[in-house]
């Protein structure tokens, strides 16, 4: 087995790739900005990509997309978002039918917001999709990854929130807190989808050596906004002391991209809870053991 990541030089990636040196797992790292002898050049803006290695790849796990939550949604940005996930994948296709000819396994990852906000529903794989942006980017990412899908092994990866102290969506919410700046965003009450670090990269390796899975939701719970601010700011020893953030504010402040933090959303884990893989973090509370772990 050799292992190309396209997109494994951020906060997944990074996580993947000493789970892969664990395991024993070969792996390269396609990039936009190779740095190590493992790292093969890819520029999918400008459709170029260094072929000349990838004779011997087996499997692929693409993670590769502009940060959703890095920019203001502009017209510009969202094209960018689309662009490097979309458009990416499909040149990724083009160049992998040409230059990997043992190429027998498949992940792509794409993410729950999906199905338009509604709590009172509880959204598993098959729920149609809803027609704001994200819901409309995840139709089109998930479109791209399924040009694989006559592989022996193809699965599609529906991450929640990745939750990690390491990095992602926990450090964004922490650094205020370090300035006692910590306050929970809107009611507090609306639902987030969340999933571990290690339980993402545990289930790749999971799905890498049985079986694929096709189109799965990888959450290990939903738990409320509140909750989660408060666990993070416990692990941080730090205090929420400010009120709650009005979501006009939050939508002043960040603008569209802000209903990613003010909306609410719950997730069927049923077919993830089916498969053989067990997630180690069920409950924030395990966030707080995290290092122990
Ligand atoms: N973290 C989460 O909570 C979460 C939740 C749901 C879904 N996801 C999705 O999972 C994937 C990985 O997440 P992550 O947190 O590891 O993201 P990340 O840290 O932002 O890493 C994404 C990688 O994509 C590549 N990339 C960035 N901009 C690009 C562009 N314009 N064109 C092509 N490649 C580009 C970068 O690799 P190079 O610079 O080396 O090319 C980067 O290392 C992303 O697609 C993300 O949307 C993440």
């Amino acid at each position: 087995m050799e292992v190309l990541i396209v997109g494994g030089t951020g906060f997944i990636g990074k996580a993947l790739q000493k789970a892969l040196d664990l395991s024993g797992i070969s792996y390269k790292i396609l990039s936009r900005h190779p740095a190590k002898a493992n790292h093969v050049f890819w520029d999918p803006a400008k459709q170029q990509l260094d072929n000349t290695s990838l004779n011997s790849i087996t499997h692929i796990i693409n993670l590769a997309g502009a940060g959703i939550a890095e920019k203001r949604w502009t017209r510009e940005r969202k094209k960018e978002l689309i662009n490097s996930r979309v458009e990416a994948t499909q040149f990724l296709y083009t160049e992998c039918s040409k230059h990997c000819p043992s190429l027998e396994g498949y992940i792509g990852i794409s993410g729950v917001n999906a199905f338009g906000f509604d709590d009172s529903l509880c959204y598993n794989e098959s729920h149609p999709f809803a027609t704001d942006f994200l819901s409309n980017l995840v139709e089109q990412w998930e479109g791209s990854h399924r040009l694989f899908d006559k592989l022996p092994s193809f699965s599609i990866f529906r991450l929640g929130m990745v939750l990690s102290s390491q990095g992602g969506a926990y450090r964004k919410i922490a650094v205020p807190m370090k300035f006692c700046m910590g306050a929970v965003p809107g009611s507090g009450k609306q639902l987030v989808p969340w999933i571990h670090l290690d339980d993402v990269v545990g289930f790749i390796l999971h799905v890498l050596q049985t079986k694929s899975v096709g189109l799965i939701h990888v959450v290990s719970n939903n738990s409320s906004m509140k909750e989660l601010t408060q666990t993070i700011a416990h692990k941080e020893r730090s205090k929420i002391i400010l009120p709650n953030i009005p979501v006009f504010v939050i939508r002043l402040i960040f603008g569209e991209m802000g209903m990613l933090l003010t909306e609410s959303l719950r997730i069927d884990r049923t077919k993830l809870s089916q498969t053989a893989y067990k997630t180690r973090f069920n409950q924030l509370s395990d966030l707080i053991y995290e290092k122990e772990n």
